[in-house]
């Protein structure tokens, strides 16, 4: 949430905010504002999107030092004001800024009591006043210093008129990257922002600040104690971070799911034993069979995902499973068991929420394992161990493919678990030639858009829908609600089919809609028997099912998905919801890649 950039260098710097800031839009796109330093510091910002900035900015905003911010707000509302970079009193310090300072309002009190006025509704423009306020000799006493004052989580830059050479960028909780360049460097809180120039990088750890000049940089602790950190060469396609041909992000990374899917299980089956290979679970096979209970953790949609995967747990190594939304756990005080598998799932590897989640499992001694997508994020450095999703970068605030690595992520590590105990090898073979079957499955269902674009027409029309399921179904309807009102804003309700009757039928009626979910399964008949209380009711139904359904009588619209194991159906079933989303969305003229009032990768609680 909120995307930082900094460039100091030789070449102007403007320019290539501007173009970083755009790279990072997705991760807040209610303001933009940059600041350069040139005979002096000279900052423009605004309300709305960068290229709103772009065009408005000032003639001759020159200088060869600057830093950039694109805002999700947290502290008062998207205006001119409150976007960053906020400056100090006498416009010498700039400082952009994400995460959130917890104790901003006894610090603008403070501030405010000690005669400064503060302009702005925001916390970060108190980190802008401390600096200015230090009496301290060099920048990075100045800005460890007012770091010191600020409890929250922070990713800072900070450009200083008296100190013209430098940017002082420091970490705790939001990432920052360091790109190298030829007599330049950059910094962003993004890869996607430096891949264009430079893809030899540095991370900075929590706690840690680090002082850029255009020959190069150093990093050190908040003490100001050197820490050695190298800079090292990324395997990155910058093409990766672009839409291409596409008009849409979503519609790009919805494309790319059988590539990605391909990805995901590559080196990883093992048709001989018909088992998984996770090397970096970090678990011998003795290790795994002590395991008597896993617990997924994580947000939103891989919240849901994890329901999924909870499922395929259970079914494949009948171990005890449940997932829980990760932005609730550590409020209640969990209980931490020593033989349980915590697993944390997340394509950003960021998530305020979940990574607070395995900090509290690991301060209690737990083993927890993450699916994580962004190679070296926060979540995956934290966790005991891992599986890599390997769906290449995901920009769309809505996710598609990562979701979809993250369900196939559980189904290796289900078999994995599973060969350990009782799922035998005929078993495991069945499931592996379901997984290798998948990305084609998933092309199938992709091929199938023009139909599910119509069934989509129809469904933008509606101002509330259901989405229901059973079981294996229900996550999937939930996900495909969330799906559906994240872009379309409709209000999608999840339900379980069997609890229709037990209250939401009320609100069945020829102007609400039902998406059900109806696999060939154990419940067909009794879902289908649900679906009929939903038609005599009047309910519109759009059901996506397998071939065979029987659903005559009932005027539905149908979108049929290829077979695979009844235990791998739920991702195939989540696909049609997917495109269902983002048809309604695109009917409805909507800014698919950023939906109102959300951004990508929430980092803040
Ligand atoms: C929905 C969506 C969000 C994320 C959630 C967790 O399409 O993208 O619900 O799934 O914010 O994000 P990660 O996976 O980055 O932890």
């Amino acid at each position: 949430m909120c995307g930082i950039v900094g460039y100091i260098g030789t070449q102007q710097a403007a320019p290539l905010l501007l173009e970083g800031l755009a790279r990072l839009e997705h991760r807040g796109y209610d303001s933009a504002g940059v600041a350069v330093l040139g005979s002096g510091l000279r900052v423009a910002k605004k309300a709305g999107r960068v290229r709103d900035l772009s065009e408005d900015l000032p003639k001759r905003f020159t200088g060869k030092a600057g830093i950039g911010h694109t805002r999700w707000a947290t502290h008062g509302p998207a205006n001119d004001v409150n976007a960053h970079p906020h400056v100090d009193g006498k416009g010498e310090v700039a400082v952009v800024h994400n995460g959130i300072i917890d104790n901003a309002a006894s610090l603008r009190q403070r501030l405010t009591d000690e005669g400064v006025d503060l302009v702005s509704d925001t916390d970060t423009e108190v980190l802008a006043h401390l600096i200015a306020r230090s009496a301290a000799e060099t920048l990075e006493e100045r800005v460890a210093e007012a770091l010191a004052a600020i409890e929250g989580t922070y990713g800072v830059a900070v450009l200083h008129a008296e100190f013209p050479d430098r940017i002082v960028v420091a970490r705790n909780g939001s990432p920052l990257i360091i790109g190298v360049g030829d007599r330049e460097m950059h910094v962003a809180s993004d890869l996607g922002a430096l891949v264009r120039y430079t893809t030899t990088v540095a991370h900075l750890d929590d706690g840690e600040m680090a002082t850029l000049t255009a020959t190069g940089f150093t990093t050190y602790r908040q003490d100001l104690t050197r820490v050695q950190r190298t800079a090292t060469q990324v395997d990155v396609d910058p093409a990766s971070y672009d839409a291409g041909e596409h008009d849409s992000f979503m519609r790009k990374e919805l494309l790319e799911q059988p590539a990605a899917a391909e990805r995901v299980l590559r080196g990883r089956l093992d048709e001989r034993f018909g088992t998984a290979h996770l090397g970096g679970l970090n678990m011998d096979a003795r290790e795994t069979r002590e395991i008597r209970r896993v617990k997924i953790l994580g947000c939103g949609s891989a919240y849901y995902v994890g329901q999924m995967g909870a499922s395929l747990i259970e079914e494949l190594a009948r171990i005890p499973a449940d997932a829980e939304a990760a932005s609730e756990f550590r409020y209640r005080n969990p209980i931490i068991e020593h033989d349980t598998l915590y697993v944390a799932v997340s394509q950003s590897g960021e998530t305020i929420d979940t990574l607070l989640a395995v900090q509290e499992i690991r301060r209690k001694g737990g083993r927890v394992i993450g699916l994580v997508n962004v190679v070296g994020s926060a979540i995956a450095r934290e966790c005991d161990g891992g599986i890599y999703l390997h769906a290449g970068p995901e920009v769309a605030v809505a996710s598609t493919k990562a979701l979809t690595n993250m369900f196939l992520g559980f189904a290796l590590l289900a078999l994995q678990l599973g060969r350990v105990r009782d799922l035998s090898i005929a078993d495991g073979k069945r499931l592996i030639a379901a997984l290798t079957a998948m990305p084609g499955q998933l092309q199938e269902i992709l091929d199938g858009e023009e139909h599910l674009a119509e069934v989509a027409q129809g469904l933008a029309q509606a101002e509330s829908l259901f989405f229901v399921g059973r079981v294996r179904g229900f996550p999937v309807a939930r996900e495909g609600a969330q799906k559906f009102k994240e872009i379309s804003y409709r209000h999608a309700e999840a339900y379980q089919t069997s609890e229709l009757k037990h209250g939401p039928l009320a609100l069945i009626s020829t102007a609400v809609p039902t998406v059900a979910v109806v696999p060939d399964d154990e419940l067909t008949d009794r879902n289908v028997g649900a679906l009929h209380e939903i038609a005599a009711r009047g309910g519109p139904l759009v059901v996506v099912t397998h071939a065979g359904v029987d659903l005559a009588g009932l005027g539905v619209q149908r979108v049929d998905v290829p077979r695979s194991e009844r235990e791998l159906d739920p991702i195939l079933l989540t696909i049609p919801l997917q495109l269902l989303a983002f048809h309604a969305a695109q009917a409805l003229g909507h800014d698919i890649d950023k939906p109102r009032n959300l951004a990508k990768s929430v980092t803040v609680e």
